[in-house]
């Protein structure tokens, strides 16, 4: 028979397991009613056909927008909580009451997940689009608006190192 610690060690593993692998994705989050950026780890993937699959959950008229380049926005605040894959061009969010500050570009670090919205954050953030190309984003708005089940990785947005299991 198993000894309780044998069986704890190997729940911690599975567990530790779970989160090492688990899809990590810079955020608009929102700290004392204010607006900031944030690593967020989200669900575990599971694996199917030689890939690890990370879950997103559900979307509600999800679509493409086209920005032209060098583009300014200003402080806004998303119509509902989504997630954002940039796949062309360049975006810059940076924050009214924060240094924090994020380019994103397509690759391993191209996705954003915002969830300031207006009736929990007085700043919002700032976007714009320095690039010289027209910016393609995908937005994937959540279904009911719910905020993804997620931990804290640390703050300020995701770095390199926080990616490491996707660029292998
Ligand atoms: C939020 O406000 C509290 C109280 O003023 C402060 O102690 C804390 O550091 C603030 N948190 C952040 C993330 O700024
Ligand atoms: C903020 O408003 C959204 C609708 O835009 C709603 O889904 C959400 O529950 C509200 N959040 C809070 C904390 O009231
Ligand atoms: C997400 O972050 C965790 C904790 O730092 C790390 O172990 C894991 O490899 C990262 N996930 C990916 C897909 O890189």
């Amino acid at each position: 028979m198993a000894s309780p610690i044998v069986l704890l060690v190997s729940i911690l593993s599975l567990v530790t397991k779970a989160i090492a692998q688990s899809l990590n994705v810079s955020t608009v989050a929102v700290q004392n009613g204010t607006s900031m950026l944030e690593c967020w780890s989200l669900q575990s993937p599971t694996s199917g056909a030689g890939a690890q699959n990370y879950p997103l959950g559900d979307f509600s008229n999800a679509f493409i927008g086209a920005i032209p380049p060098h583009t300014y926005i200003g402080a806004a605040w998303p119509a509902s909580i989504q997630y954002s894959m940039i796949l062309q061009g360049l975006v810059h969010i940076s924050l009214p009451y924060s240094d924090d500050e994020i380019y994103i570009q397509p690759g391993p670090l191209s996705t954003l997940l915002v969830i300031d919205q207006r009736n929990v954050s007085i700043s919002g953030h700032i976007t714009d689009f320095p690039g010289s190309e027209t910016t393609l984003i995908a937005q994937f708005p959540v279904t009911g608006n719910k905020i993804p089940v997620h931990t804290v990785l640390h703050s300020g947005p995701c770095g390199l190192g926080d990616v490491r299991g996707l660029t292998g």
